[in-house]
C-alpha cells in the first residue's frame, strides 16, 4: 500500500459523528413547495471543525436547523439518513430529538440577543441547562457549575455576570454566554451559524479563539457556518461550499485554498483576497444567487460563471471526486488531479 493509498484509506474511514445523506428541505410558497436544499450529503468527523461556506441564501442556515430538528411546519425535511453518534434522527420521535438537543448537539447563532431570554439572568439560563439535562442536579450545584462554565468562556468576575441580564452585557459577552449554554452539557456536536458576524473584529478573534480551545478541551465536533473565508482559513479542518441549495465543492482546508476546483469557490477566494488587500474594494462574483423559484437550467452556477459553455447550460453536473477526498460539481473541471 502506497503512502497515498494509506492516507486515502484513513481519511475515508474517519469516524463520522454526523452523517447526512440525501437531505431535502422544502418550504411552502403560493405555487407549492420549493426546495431550499436538495440531495445534500455531508458528514462531520469526530473532533473536527467542518466549515460550511457560501453566500447569503445558499441554504446554510436551513441545513443546520434541519440537523437540529428545528425546521417548523409547513417546512418539510426529508433525508435517507441523519445520523448523530450512531442514532438515525430521521427515525427518532420529536421527544427524542428534543432530548438530543442540548445534551448531544447544540447551536449558537449570529445574534445572541434573539436567543437569550431578556427576562432572565445569564446565570439562570445556563443553570436551566444543567437542571434539564443533568439527572439529580439541584439548584446549588447548577449555580456552581454555571459559574465555572462562565469562567471557562474567559469572562472575568463570573459571579457578577451570573446575575446580569442580557441587556447589561456587551455583544461579545452575550456570545460567550451563548457558548456557555451550548457547551455546558458537553455536546458531541456544536453548530455555530455565523457566530461572530455581528461582532467587531477584535472580539470576533477572541470568540473564535475560545471556540477552538473548547473543541480541544471537550473534543466537540463543530459545524461552523460562515460566509467569511478568512475565518475558514483560520479555523477549519475541512470545508463544504454551498451554492443555491447544493454542495458544489468539498475538500480539506489546504486543498480548498490552494487547489480550488469549482469556479464558484475560486470566485469566493478571489473576492476574499481582494478584501484583505488593504485599500482595494470588495470584488464580488458578478450576479446574484438565483431565486429558488427560478433555478437556472443545467449547472446552477452557469449564469455567473466565466467558463460556462453550452453544455453547462444544458447538463446538470454531479458532485465528483477530483482529488484525494476532494469533490467538485463542475462539468469543466471534473478530472481527478494528481493527488501526490
Ligand atoms: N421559513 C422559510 N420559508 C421559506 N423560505 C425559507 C425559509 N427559511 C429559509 N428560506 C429560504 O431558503 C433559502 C436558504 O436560506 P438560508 O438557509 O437562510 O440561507 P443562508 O443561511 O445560506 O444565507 C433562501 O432562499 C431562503 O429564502
Ligand atoms: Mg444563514
Amino acid at each position: 500500500m502506497g503512502d497515498n493509498d494509506f492516507r486515502e484509506a484513513r481519511a475515508k474511514n474517519a469516524e463520522k459523528l454526523l452523517d447526512v445523506r440525501n437531505l431535502e428541505i422544502q418550504f411552502k410558497t403560493k405555487n407549492g413547495y420549493i426546495s431550499a436544499v436538495e440531495g445534500l450529503n455531508f458528514s462531520v468527523h469526530r473532533s473536527e471543525l467542518l466549515a460550511m461556506v457560501g453566500e447569503s441564501g445558499c441554504g446554510k442556515s436551513v441545513t443546520s436547523l434541519a440537523v437540529m430538528g428545528l425546521i417548523e411546519h409547513p417546512g418539510r425535511v426529508r433525508a435517507d439518513r441523519m445520523e448523530l453518534a450512531g442514532v438515525d434522527m430521521t427515525r427518532s420521535s420529536p421527544e427524542e430529538i428534543r432530548r438530543l438537543r442540548g445534551a448531544q448537539m447544540s447551536m449558537i447563532f449570529q445574534d445572541p440577543l434573539t436567543s437569550l431570554n431578556p427576562l432572565f439572568t445569564a446565570g439562570h439560563q445556563i443553570s436551566e441547562q444543567f437542571l434539564t439535562h443533568v439527572p439529580g442536579c439541584g439548584r446549588g450545584e447548577a449555580k456552581r457549575r454555571s459559574i465555572e462554565m462562565i469562567r471557562k468562556t474567559g469572562i472575568p468576575r463570573p459571579e457578577a455576570v451570573y446575575d446580569s441580564y442580557p441587556h447589561e452585557l456587551s455583544g461579545g459577552m452575550r456570545q460567550r454566554i451563548m457558548i456557555a449554554i451550548a457547551m455546558c452539557c458537553n455536546p458531541v456536536l456544536l453548530i455555530a451559524d455565523e457566530p461572530t458576524t455581528a461582532l467587531d473584529v477584535t472580539i470576533q478573534a477572541q470568540i473564535l479563539h475560545l471556540m477552538r480551545e473548547l473543541v480541544v478541551e471537550y473534543e466537540t465536533s463543530i459545524l461552523f457556518i460562515t460566509h467569511d473565508l478568512g475565518v475558514v482559513a483560520e479555523m477549519a479542518d475541512r470545508v463544504v461550499v454551498m451554492y443555491a441549495g447544493q454542495i458544489v465543492e468539498e475538500a480539506d482546508v489546504l486543498t480548498l485554498f490552494h487547489k480550488p476546483a469549482h469556479p464558484y469557490t475560486k470566485g469566493l477566494l478571489h473576492s476574499t483576497i481582494k478584501v484583505q488587500d488593504a485599500g482595494s474594494r470588495l470584488e464580488p462574483i458578478p450576479g446574484a444567487v438565483p431565486s429558488l423559484r427560478q433555478l437556472p437550467s443545467g449547472c446552477r452556477f452557469h449564469p455567473r460563471c466565466a467558463y460556462a459553455d453550452d453544455e453547462c447550460r444544458r447538463r446538470r453536473p454531479e458532485l465528483v471526486e477530483v482529488g484525494l477526498n476532494h469533490y467538485s460539481r463542475c462539468l469543466l473541471f471534473p478530472r481527478r488531479e494528481n493527488v501526490a
